[in-house]
């Protein structure tokens, strides 16, 4: 890697072709854990990359702020019109306290564990009919047709969105996430492409907001459409907020542990076996997935000052890259870290983020991943690939876009 330029990191068509840069990523955590990269055609940014350095940044979120920006992005090329069409709605993970908090409550009480253990047999069902469809043996292509459907089903029962929409939220999403990505551009003109999807976003969830204000049921559409903030009915902006930020927050994300967790499994056929025989571990097992996969490669805070970090001083205004997915694999907290271990406890992985931004849909991610790896390793009698593996273009969300398997599978019970 050319130590002075960082694209490697950051340049969304390097992530589909080569994959997380793990070997840069280590020499950094040696070298230099806190360096300065000035990428042309990017902006200038702090790369960090230690497990104790991300937390220390994220847990001052008065210092750090997700406000100015939540991930890097290209600055060339793009226009005024063009960045205020990107930023117009906002969302909890663009806000910074004291607002921040305020919003967050909004949605809490609906993630936490037992509010989504009352979920357990929608997600467990949706699981079961996913992998019956795929028949006793045969080919498939594993993201398309598993790990995209499975989160998306659960998010959309949650959200109160009717089954025949499923297709429409897909392509959105997958359009929102891959906007980096050639195969999920709808327009050469990328700017273009990404102003039309935002009005369709806009078009689709403005009328189910409006129906919900109209007639509430006890979905998630109807909690965010009847939100109050300080006792005011909570803006349009937020609220759109809130629906953009489950979709895609909520999506491709667990399609990217899912699909990765897959991908590994294959990769290591004894940890497959182990789970096989230790179904009760699930929970322990799908942390150690995150860590291992990160799918949320990275998140950016901006400093509201000057900052000594790790004996770097960091400017106002300056950006920071927090690369969850080289702490992941920091030697200091994870001495064996390249290593897919499913029972490693503890697992102090920061594939959530950590302190105030943490992600709200941790709880749902883990059971959502758990219910259909262990459906799978319940019944998976053998797996293989049956083609390459392809990476979607994103310095975000690098999952695998397509993972096509031969498998046989046991009865369903
Ligand atoms: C394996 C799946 C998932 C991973 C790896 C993941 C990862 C993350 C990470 C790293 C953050 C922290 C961002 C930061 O510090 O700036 C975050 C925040 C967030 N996540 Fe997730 N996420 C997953 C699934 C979900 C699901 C299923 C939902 C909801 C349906 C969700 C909703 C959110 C929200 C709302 C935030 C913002 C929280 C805030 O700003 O206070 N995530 N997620």
């Amino acid at each position: 890697m050319s130590m002075n330029d960082g694209l490697r990191l950051i340049d969304p068509l390097a992530y589909s072709e080569k994959g997380y840069p793990h070997e840069e990523w280590t020499q950094l955590r040696r070298d230099a854990p806190v360096h300065y990269f000035e990428p042309p055609g990017w902006p200038a940014y702090w790369a960090i990359t230690k497990h104790a350095d991300i937390i220390e940044v994220s847990k001052q979120p008065d210092v750090f702020l997700n406000g100015p920006g939540m991930t890097i992005t290209r600055s060339e090329g793009e226009t005024e019109e063009e960045r205020a069409t990107r930023e117009q709605i906002k969302t909890i993970i663009n806000m910074d306290p004291p607002e921040h908090r305020k919003y967050r409550a909004v949605a809490t009480p609906f993630f936490t564990p037992r509010a989504i253990g009352q979920v357990e047999p929608l997600v467990n069902e949706t699981a079961r009919k996913l992998v019956d469809g795929l028949g006793r043996e045969g080919e498939c292509d594993f993201i398309t047709e598993i790990a995209s459907i499975h989160p998306l089903k659960v998010i959309a029962r949650l959200l109160g969105v009717p089954e025949a929409d499923e297709p429409f939220i897909l392509k959105l999403t997958n359009e929102l996430f891959g906007a980096e990505d050639p195969e999920f551009q709808r327009s050469p003109d990328r700017m273009e492409g990404i102003r039309k999807l935002f009005m369709d976003f806009w078009g689709y969830f403005g009328e189910i907001i409006a129906d919900r204000r109209a007639r509430p049921t006890d979905d998630l559409a109807s909690l965010f459409a009847n939100a109050k903030i300080d006792g005011e009915p909570m803006g349009e902006l937020e609220t759109l907020g809130y629906f953009l930020i489950a979709f895609t927050a909520g999506h491709e994300t667990t399609r990217g542990s899912i699909g990765g967790g897959m991908h590994a499994l294959i990769e290591n056929p004894d940890q497959l076996r182990w789970w096989k025989e230790n179904p009760e571990l699930t929970p322990v097992a799908i942390d150690e997935i995150v860590r291992y996969v990160t799918p949320v490669n990275h998140m950016m805070r901006t400093a509201a000052r000057d900052y000594t970090l790790n004996g770097q001083t960091i400017r106002e205004g300056q950006h920071l890259v927090l690369f969850y997915a080289s702490a992941n694999r920091d030697e200091e907290v994870f001495p064996d870290g390249e290593v897919l271990r499913l029972d490693r406890k503890p697992n102090p992985h920061l594939g959530f983020g950590i302190g105030e931004h943490f992600c709200l849909g941790a709880h749902l991610a883990r059971k959502t991943s758990g219910t259909i790896f262990r459906e799978l390793t319940s019944r998976l009698e053998f797996v293989e690939l049956a083609g390459r593996p392809l990476r979607t273009a994103s310095n975000l969300v690098p999952g695998l876009k397509h993972l096509p398997i031969r498998y046989r599978l046991t009865e369903g019970a």
